[in-house]
């Protein structure tokens, strides 16, 4: 297992979304450590309400034809310089994880289970920041396709919620400043009432 280098608050504050990979493939087993440990994220009632299709190894190469038939669907009537610049979004990341979660008929345990599996893919994002390796969950529409569904592998009443995309990267975006504390926080009971009618 690897030794930890980042406190948890460096990981999460020091993690980005890297959207511009360097085409250095992840490899599979640190994948497969990173998502061993991810898996302990909070879940209600333990439904553990994940399975996740990798696209990382020579295999990443049929999953970049099917990303380049999805999202590029003009793609043959490009120049071959054109396509390979639109193709670089998907060809430098260094492994690719969807996310699929059941879609439970009730709206509580399909809100609950899509909480605990965003709980699960932050795990992966920081696990994976760890190890010097970028992500960027994406949703674009096509996780949503039947066609691109089928080829995923996602069957009737599962939902996609995420490709993730993981790789290796030279820059660090720049971060955008987040609210503070006192911003987003009101203290019970610090809210006047002052509706004199009641
Ligand atoms: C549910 C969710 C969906 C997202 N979808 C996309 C996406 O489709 N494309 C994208 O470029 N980034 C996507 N992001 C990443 C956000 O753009 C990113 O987290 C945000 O800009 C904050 O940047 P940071 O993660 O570096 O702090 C998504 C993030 C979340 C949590």
């Amino acid at each position: 297992m690897k030794e930890q280098s980042l406190s948890v608050r460096e990981a999460i504050i020091g993690r980005r979304s890297i959207k511009k990979f360097n085409g250095q493939p992840v490899d599979r087993e640190d994948l497969m450590n990173i998502i061993d440990d991810a898996v302990w994220a909070p879940n209600h009632k333990n439904r553990e309400p994940w399975r996740l299709v990798v696209g990382c190894g020579k295999e990443i190469f049929d999953l970049h034809r099917l990303l380049r038939d999805t999202a590029i669907p003009n793609w043959k009537e490009l120049s071959e310089e054109a396509l390979e610049k639109q193709m670089q979004k998907f060809t430098l990341a260094g492994a690719f994880v969807f996310v699929i979660v059941p879609e439970d008929v009730r709206q509580k345990q399909r809100l609950e289970d899509f909480a605990a599996a965003s709980t699960f893919i932050q795990n992966i994002q920081l696990l994976a920041w760890d190890y010097g390796i970028g992500s960027c969950w994406k949703t674009p529409d096509y996780l949503d396709a039947p066609a691109f569904r089928e080829a995923i592998g996602a069957a009737p009443g599962e939902r996609i919620i995420s490709m993730l995309q993981l790789g290796y990267f030279d820059e660090l975006p720049k971060a955008v400043e987040r609210k503070k504390s006192k911003e987003i926080v009101t203290f019970f009971g610090s809210v006047q009432n002052n509706d004199e009618s009641e």
